[in-house]
């Protein structure tokens, strides 16, 4: 008999309250067969709660909860190791907001089959963004562009939060090496993947800016990502002027073959 395949979403919550139960029953409609980890950090406004209420009225559903803010980085490595110890198969980053939408989780399970990580992208084609602020565009395809110069790391949305593990991934990225605190978390998953030599792929997503709630980011955040790519740039200048850097490209999965696969 074959094993079912088991995925778990993680999501990360910092006051998240009037966001978390529409994202989780979006996530629940839209993949039946999941399951969900709400990582929260002691927020002020009651998410944490709210997460043992969903989690007592839903098998699938799950709450951890931690002592307070200790930001992006250091939530998701507590959900994914949850996840290991509990066995699922695949694990999957996805925001509380809304911005990542549930709806088009299945391209980024479909597009795992053929990759150890798959990155939802808005900036390959098909990608988008919706109702961002022209300054969040900016910083976004900012940073990408820097991390793609300064690392030689030939991704194109390079700080996206939305995406999808294999465990095995999980396991040889060793992400408790990956010590960032913000959101520089996910370059520096993205980066340990990529010298890994693990295969990646990027598909194209529609980031839709939440409507309920704020955005954590801070300038803190922005210049924790910005100090860390340049350092890990500099350390890995001698190896990309005269050493052989041998690491599997990164693909790019048209949307079409997506969608076609999907009917
Ligand atoms: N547990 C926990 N602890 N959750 C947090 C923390 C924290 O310290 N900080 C943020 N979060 C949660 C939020 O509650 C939300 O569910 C998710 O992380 C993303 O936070 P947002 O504040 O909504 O991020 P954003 O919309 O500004 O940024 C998006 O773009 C970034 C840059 O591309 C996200 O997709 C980020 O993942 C991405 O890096
Ligand atoms: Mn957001």
């Amino acid at each position: 008999m074959i094993e079912k395949t088991r995925t778990l979403v993680v999501i990360p919550t910092y006051n998240e309250r009037e966001n978390l139960p529409l994202i989780v029953a979006r996530v629940l409609r839209s993949v039946p067969g999941v399951d969900i980890l709400v990582v929260d950090d002691n927020s002020p406004d009651g998410t944490g709660a709210l997460a043992s209420a969903l989690a007592s009225g839903h098998e699938r559903v799950h709450a951890l909860h931690r002592e307070g803010k200790e930001g992006l980085g250091a939530a998701y490595r507590a959900g994914f190791d949850w996840g290991l110890e509990q066995g699922f198969d695949r694990l999957v980053e996805m925001d509380a907001d809304g911005s990542h939408r549930p709806e088009e989780l299945h391209r980024l399970l479909e597009a795992l089959d053929d990759s150890d990580v798959v990155l939802g992208s808005r900036w390959t084609p098909g990608g988008a963004v919706e109702n961002w602020p022209l300054r969040r565009i900016v910083l976004s395809r900012g940073g990408s562009l820097y991390a793609r110069v300064a690392l030689g790391l030939p991704v194109r949305d390079v700080t996206g939060g939305y995406r999808a593990f294999r465990a095995d991934a999980l396991r040889a990225i060793d992400y408790h090496a990956v010590e960032s605190q913000g959101y520089c978390f996910q370059i520096d998953m993205l980066w340990h993947a990529y010298t890994a030599g693990l295969r990646i792929a990027e598909v194209p997503i529609t980031f839709v800016e939440r409507v309920h709630g704020v955005s954590k980011m801070s300038s803190g955040i922005v210049r924790e990502a910005i100090g860390r790519v340049t350092l890990w740039g500099l350390r890995g200048l001698p190896t990309r002027m005269f050493g052989a850097r041998n690491f599997a490209p990164v693909v790019a999965v048209p949307l079409q073959s997506l969608e076609a696969a999907n009917v």
